[in-house]
Order: structure tokens, then sequence, then C-alpha cells
């Protein structure tokens, strides 16, 4: 595996892989890789010649008052992981390379990026789809590889895809989970032990919700406030929100039809989870 750090340099190798007609297959991440991650390298793996995987804190995706100072690091262990499955490019940027002194320019997908997260981290998805744009620019992949665990990450960069005519495969793959249901995170690590032991309501909310689907409930209010009140019985746990939403545009519905994204996001201590899960309503038995 080749870890290269320059943007020009990444550039000017992938124009070279596609100029010998290689498929690159991309798996973006912020590193401190877990499970979740892995499993995106493992997608990739399958539906490419080569892959690249990138690692890079992103600052202009967190907030002022967010963790981009704290959030965990651990490039040593990162490439030995990315080493071991088998990734043929590591690329890894400072952030003076990726937004030289004077940088100007971002990317910015409208409506979409205004709901559920971004509404609570304002300018986030603008720096997420910065970086994404850019990151593509350089990789120039055929498949990228993204996960479920950030729906409205997914979808957003698949519209900037679409909008922008980038011409690249997304693939959203399945969020990974630890074994009581907590979804695998980077974040996790801030967890204290007791808080860690309440977080894994979260999934048995979701859990819950698809069962009062399964059993016929389709007012999308009747099944937040039963989420609502199981998550809460938790007492560290404090929700900022919890949406019932369509899953492609990521409106608020009242009534269940089609596909359907229910979303949370909640606090436990200083550590900010969020988990999903979409569930297709005429799909599922009553
Ligand atoms: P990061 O949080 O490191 O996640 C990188 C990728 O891993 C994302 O596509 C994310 O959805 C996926 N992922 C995270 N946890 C997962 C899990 N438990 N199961 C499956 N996939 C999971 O998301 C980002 O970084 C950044 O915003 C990025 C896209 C790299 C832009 O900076």
């Amino acid at each position: 595996m080749k870890i290269i750090r320059s943007p020009k340099e990444m550039q000017r190798i992938c124009g070279g892989l596609k100029r010998e007609g290689r498929k690159i297959g991309f798996v973006p991440t912020m590193g401190y890789l877990h499970k979740g991650h892995l499993s995106l390298i493992r997608i990739a793996k399958k539906k490419s010649d080569v892959v690249i995987v990138s690692i890079f804190v992103n600052p202009t995706q967190f907030g002022p008052r967010e963790d981009f100072h704290s959030y965990p690091r651990a490039f040593g262990k990162d490439r030995l992981l990315v080493e071991q499955i088998g990734c043929d490019y590591l690329f890894t940027p400072n952030i003076k390379s990726m937004y030289p002194q004077g940088y100007l320019t971002f990317v910015d997908v409208e409506k979409i990026t205004h709901r559920l997260e971004g509404a609570v981290r304002p300018g986030h998805f603008k720096g997420v789809t910065t970086i994404v744009a850019k990151l593509f620019n350089i990789v120039q992949p055929d498949v990228a590889v993204f996960g479920q665990k950030d729906a409205q990450q997914a979808v957003v960069l698949k519209k900037m895809v679409d909008d922008l005519d980038y011409g690249i495969k997304m693939i959203v793959a399945p969020t990974v989970r630890e074994r009581d249901g907590l979804a695998c995170s980077s974040r996790n690590t801030y967890l204290s032990n007791d808080e860690r032991k309440q977080t894994k309501v979260l999934y048995q909310a979701l859990r819950m919700a698809k069962e009062m689907i399964k059993n016929g409930e389709r007012s999308a209010s009747k099944i937040a406030s039963k989420m609502n009140k199981l998550i809460d019985k938790q007492p560290l746990a404090e929700i900022d929100y919890i949406a019932i939403t369509d899953a492609n545009t990521l409106e608020l519905i009242n009534k269940l039809r089609g596909e359907v994204l229910i979303s949370l996001a909640v606090r436990f201590g200083k550590t900010r989870l969020i988990d999903n899960i979409k569930i297709k309503v005429e799909g599922v038995q009553a």
C-alpha cells in the first residue's frame, strides 16, 4: 500500500490509473477507523480494481463549538488496518494542502441540507460537500462507498453527484453495529462506561419503531412519541431530535408511506450520537 500526502501527486497517480483503464473505488473517511469503515472498504474492493481510502479530519464541516480539535486520531493503527484489508493507496493530505491560504470555493447543496442534522449543525453539510467534491476531483473514482449510518450525508452527496454530473456510482452500505446494537462510530470512544451502557436504547427505539410499523402503525407522531418515551427513560440521554421523514426528500411526514427514514440524534454527556433506519413501508407485512 502506498501512502500519498500530496493532493497533486494523488491526482497524477489517479489520472494514470484511469488512462490504464483501471476502475477506481474510493472510501473517504476521517480516520479512527472501525468495523463500519472497514465494511465500506471491503465493498469498494469488490466493486473496483484499485481501492483508495482517504483519511482527513475536515475542519470545514465542524462548527466552532464542535469537536474538531478533540476528534480522535490514530494514524498508525488506521494505516495497519487499511493495509491489512488490501487497500492500494491511502491518501492523507494535510489541512494546508487541501485549504491553502486564500481558499474561497465551496460547494453547497440547498434545501435538503437545512433539515435534520443541517438544522442543528449549520454549515456542516457545506463542509462535507466541499471536501468530498475536492476529493472526487483528486481521486476521480468510478465508485464511491458511503455508510447508511450518516443517512442524510449519503442523500446530500448523491444529490451533489447527480447535480454536478460527476458520473460516479454511489454505493450506500448498511450500518455496522456493536453487539448490543449501538452503531459503530469514531465518537463512541468519548463515552464513559455508564453512558455506553445506556446508548443501546437508540437501536432499541429504532427497532421498536420498525415493529410498530410492521404491526400496522402509520402515524409518525405516535411512533416518534413512543421512541421519545423509551429513550427518555435513560437518565443520561438528551434527545436532540427524533424525525420521521421521506427517505429521499428528507421532508417530515405525518402518515407513513413509501420509503421512510427514521432518524435520531441524542446526546449522552458531551457525546452526540446519530442513528437511523430506513423502512419500505409498503413492503412491511402487517
Ligand atoms: P467518517 O465519520 O469517518 O465516516 C466515513 C464513512 O464511514 C461515511 O460514509 C460514514 O457514513 C461511514 N460509516 C461511519 N460509521 C459507520 C457504520 N457504523 N457502519 C457503516 N458505515 C459507517 O463521514 C465522514 O467521515 C465525513 O463526513 C466524510 C464523508 C469523510 C467527509 O469528510
